[in-house]
């Protein structure tokens, strides 16, 4: 692994506008993105086509170190799994909830943990993700952590899946949301948490430049763009 590649990560709950700001700030510096939920994901959606249950920890394990997938670095872009594109059932909430479930099994962690360090490439990447901070690049130069009130990020969600078309209950995809971030915060292994020495930025009352703003206050007395 090329070590001296720079790391900025950006963790949180989803909805926080977390994988909008890192796309952005990935394209603004002109280094690479990882997006590690879509690992997450992929991993449930492809394990489930191959009739792997969420229980059986090994066979998920092998898949995940096994399966070719391949990303495009637009935000929300292609994803192809062993040749199949899978995006838009990757992105269903249905896979991230899944993906929250066999998230909380410390080896399937461990499985996938090669292949996101793969990420860390010159002249430097944006990680995304819950425990990138705490687990995954603990060296990163600077570690945001976004927050915003479940209610906001809930309505955010319910706009976004309408402009896609998709039919959602507010109320039921807060509780949804709540019930993901219960089981993302309270897993024994990489839960979500800020790392000590992650910069806090509440989004809750801001909008994607703003929070993009904020984070380039940080960032540019460091790096040139
Ligand atoms: O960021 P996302 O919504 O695509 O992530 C989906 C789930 O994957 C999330 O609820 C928990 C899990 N995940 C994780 O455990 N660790 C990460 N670094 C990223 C995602």
């Amino acid at each position: 692994m090329p070590a001296d590649a720079p790391v900025i990560t950006i963790d949180g709950p989803s909805g926080t506008g977390k994988g909008t700001v890192a796309h952005l700030l990935a394209q603004h510096l002109g280094w690479h993105i990882l997006d590690s939920g879509a690992l997450y994901r992929i991993v449930a959606v492809g394990a489930q086509q191959q009739g792997i249950s969420d229980q059986e920890t090994a066979r998920l394990c092998q898949y995940a170190k096994e399966m070719q997938a391949s990303f495009s670095t637009e935000f929300e872009g292609s994803i192809v799994l062993n040749g199949e594109e899978i995006s838009a059932i990757v992105r269903k909430e249905q896979s991230g909830d899944r993906a929250s479930v066999i998230a909380t099994q410390p080896p399937l962690r461990a499985a996938l943990l090669q292949r996101q360090h793969d990420f860390r490439q010159l002249p430097g990447l944006v990680a995304d993700g819950r425990d990138m901070g705490t687990v995954v690049f603990p060296d990163a130069i600077f570690k945001f952590f976004l927050t915003a009130s479940p209610e906001v990020r809930a309505e955010r969600r319910y706009k976004q899946l309408k402009n896609k078309g998709v039919n959602v209950n507010l109320t039921l995809l807060l509780h949804d949301i709540k019930a993901r971030d219960d089981r993302d915060s309270s897993r024994t292994v990489a839960p979500l948490v800020p790392a000590k020495d992650a910069i806090i930025v509440d989004t809750t009352s801001l909008n994607v430049n703003e929070v993009f703003a904020k984070l380039l206050q940080w960032v540019h007395p460091v790096i040139k763009a």
